[in-house]
């Protein structure tokens, strides 16, 4: 009788347990926060190949661009503008199945059709936040913001 090779295909929750592990020891031994959000964006997008990964980080009253993987991005954001600006106000991680039904949303490339924002807090404070776009509609769901928060929490030891 023939082998059967029996390849079983990982959960969305297992693939984010497998990228927290692997982030968590490529970034243990690097103090420079620059270099370990560089490297994060790059491992998120090579596990996911989401249309648009980066981070913005705030500076005085502007959410400033950071390390990013995928197409020119706005550079400034103020606070309660666009998707991040609002979960920077509103500490609190959003998705949004259609961008164009977002009131406010900023269009940084028209082939971003749905996005979720996670902020990063240390203390009560929003320091950053992660912005992930991708080209479908309707893509996010509970399992990436529970993978996401638990990735944003990782990333706010590094600051
Ligand atoms: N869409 C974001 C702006 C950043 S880009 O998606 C990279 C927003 O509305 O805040």
């Amino acid at each position: 009788m023939a082998n059967k090779l029996i390849i079983k295909e990982e959960t969305k929750q297992e693939k984010y347990e497998s990228l927290y592990i692997q982030l968590k020891s490529l970034t243990q031994d690097e103090p420079d926060l620059i270099a370990n959000l560089s490297n994060c964006t790059s491992v998120i997008k090579s596990f996911f190949g989401f249309y648009w990964i980066g981070f913005y980080l705030v500076k005085k009253d502007q959410l400033v661009l950071g390390p990013f993987q995928g197409t020119v991005a706005c550079t400034r954001i103020q606070k309660g503008k666009g998707v991040c600006g609002t979960s920077w106000l509103n500490k609190e991680t959003i998705i949004v199945d259609d961008v164009d039904q977002f009131p406010g949303h900023i269009a940084c490339s028209s082939e971003s059709k749905s996005e979720i924002v996670v902020p990063i807090i240390i203390g009560n404070e929003v320091i950053a936040v992660l912005d992930i776009d991708h080209d479908q509609y309707s893509t996010f769901d509970s399992t990436d913001k529970n993978g996401l928060e638990k990735i944003a929490d990782l990333t706010s030891t590094w600051f």
